[in-house]
């Protein structure tokens, strides 16, 4: 228990790795690799450092300060916070855009469990024409995508319901080390492939004169969505740290792991795929059809390896997805057990219902329901679109100006430095990057998909 009687994560390392959980998912494994790929290799990456240094970092302490120090759900923290009850709505809308991330997230982690299943089973030996009419194929039937998504949701419900120590606690403290071993393993397999430096050197050379407004801006999208910043997770996690948690070491701490992770999974899929000529596409098609076939044929001489790999690369995202759902889900849990007064079981099932219908419209639109579509794109992008590019950056600029200028300083600071005990000369850089940095930023970016800058 903490001081407001709540439960807390048993350990700082608990908390530290579902919290790195909940940032390491298909962000890191699959956005990243691809967006370095387009976006000028390790010129990107450089940006996207900047970004995580002087937005990501700072954003993720200001969800912290909220959660902790008010000890609940995001919606009611919003509105402890600060006085005034429209700041309560960005608590809420938090709920919701994660109600949304894990409604399109699960379709996502769904195609990744049936291809672990998949490949388990050996139905993913095929050419490249095959597996791209496997994906295609499964994605266009009415209900394979659905009972897969929603199998990822009731797995994800499964662990939420067993509350923080004995859910969340305990299966993140299983499941980091193993994305973990498993990535290693993975990295080392890829860059042992003949020509394997031609990946590497793709992803680490930087090049500059593909750098444009553009880039920036995948740069900053992307770093939100890796930090799961935005979304009330962070807000909500904090909420069950300990007082003596020291939150900027632990906000470093988790970007850290986060860019880590992102690196190794870029070191993973380019190596490999260079090492057999295939270049490295972009969106979905990366990790469903193109890499089934870097496997095979890189492994062509040795086919069990071919297949360990395999079985590998797909426990590892759907392990991976899995954390983050495991986060997404805790959000709307805790805002209907503690709103609504009900039971914490009552709380999950409303949750799983309620991303169940959105997982399912989802998936559906992808294939059988092309019609389910918003401004031309499918339900699916749209949900995507909506939230990584418009939900998530307002929460987060409304995350900064609540703790740069409205919250009560003396309170940002009690948090921020434990009352005086810690980084007590970080402080006033952190509020002045908070009060003046952040907002800017994100303004700026809007401005420029508004078109006006
Ligand atoms: N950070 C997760 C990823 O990289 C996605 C996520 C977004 C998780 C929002 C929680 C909340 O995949």
């Amino acid at each position: 228990m903490n001081q407001s009687g709540r439960t807390s994560f048993a350990t700082k390392f608990g908390a530290v790795l579902a919290t790195a959980g909940s940032a390491v998912g298909l962000g890191n494994v699959w956005r990243f690799p691809y967006m370095t790929g387009e976006d000028g290799g390790a010129a990107f990456i450089l940006i996207y450092l900047v970004c995580v240094l002087m937005l990501g970092i700072p954003g993720m302490i200001s969800e912290f300060i909220i959660g902790r120090h008010a000890g609940s759900n995001a919606a009611r923290a919003y509105r402890r916070l600060a006085a005034g009850k429209a700041w309560m709505l960005i608590g809420v809308m938090g709920v919701l855009t994660s109600m949304i991330v894990l409604g399109f997230y699960a379709v996502v982690a769904g195609w990744c469990l049936l291809y672990l299943y998949a490949s388990l089973v050996g139905q993913l030996s095929g050419d490249a024409n095959y597996v791209a009419a496997y994906f295609n194929d499964f994605t266009h039937n009415p209900v394979m995508p659905a009972f897969w998504a929603v199998a990822f949701i009731l797995i994800t419900h499964f662990v939420v319901v067993h509350g923080i120590r004995s859910g969340i606690e305990k299966v993140s403290n299983l499941l980091m080390p193993t994305l973990f071993i498993l990535l290693i393993v993975l990295v080392g397999a890829s860059c042992m492939l003949p020509g394997a430096w031609r990946g590497v050197d793709f992803l680490l050379n930087p090049d500059f004169s593909k750098v444009s407004s553009t880039v920036f801006l995948d740069a900053l999208g992307q770093a939100f969505f890796s930090l799961s910043l935005g979304t009330a997770c962070l807000c909500t996690y904090a909420s069950y740290f300990s007082r003596r948690t020291n939150l900027a070491k632990t906000a470093c701490q988790i970007a850290i792991i986060d860019m880590l992770v992102a690196i190794l999974a870029g070191l993973m899929i380019f190596p490999a795929a260079f090492s057999v000529g295939i270049s490295p596409d972009s969106g979905p098609a990366l990790i469903f059809i193109t890499l089934p076939n870097v496997f095979r044929e890189a492994f062509a001489s040795m086919p069990i390896v071919g297949y360990i790999m395999s079985v590998l690369f797909y426990m590892l995202l759907a392990l991976a997805a899995l954390t983050s759902t495991i986060s997404m889900h805790e959000i709307g849990t805790a805002f209907f057990h503690e709103e609504l007064h009900c039971s914490r079981r009552i709380g999950a099932t409303i949750e799983t219902v309620v991303c169940c219908i959105i997982a399912i419209l989802c998936a559906l639109s992808c294939g059988v329901y092309k019609g389910l579509s918003i401004a031309g794109r499918t339900l699916l992008d749209f949900c995507d679109f909506l939230t990584a590019q418009i939900l998530m950056p307002v929460g987060a600029l409304a995350t900064c100006l609540l703790i740069g200028w409205f919250v009560p300083k003396r309170i940002v600071r009690d948090e921020f430095t434990n009352r005086g005990t810690t980084w007590v000369k970080v402080y006033g850089i952190f509020l002045f990057i908070v009060r003046f940095v952040c907002p800017v930023c994100i303004i700026a970016v809007f401005l420029h998909q508004a078109g006006v800058v």
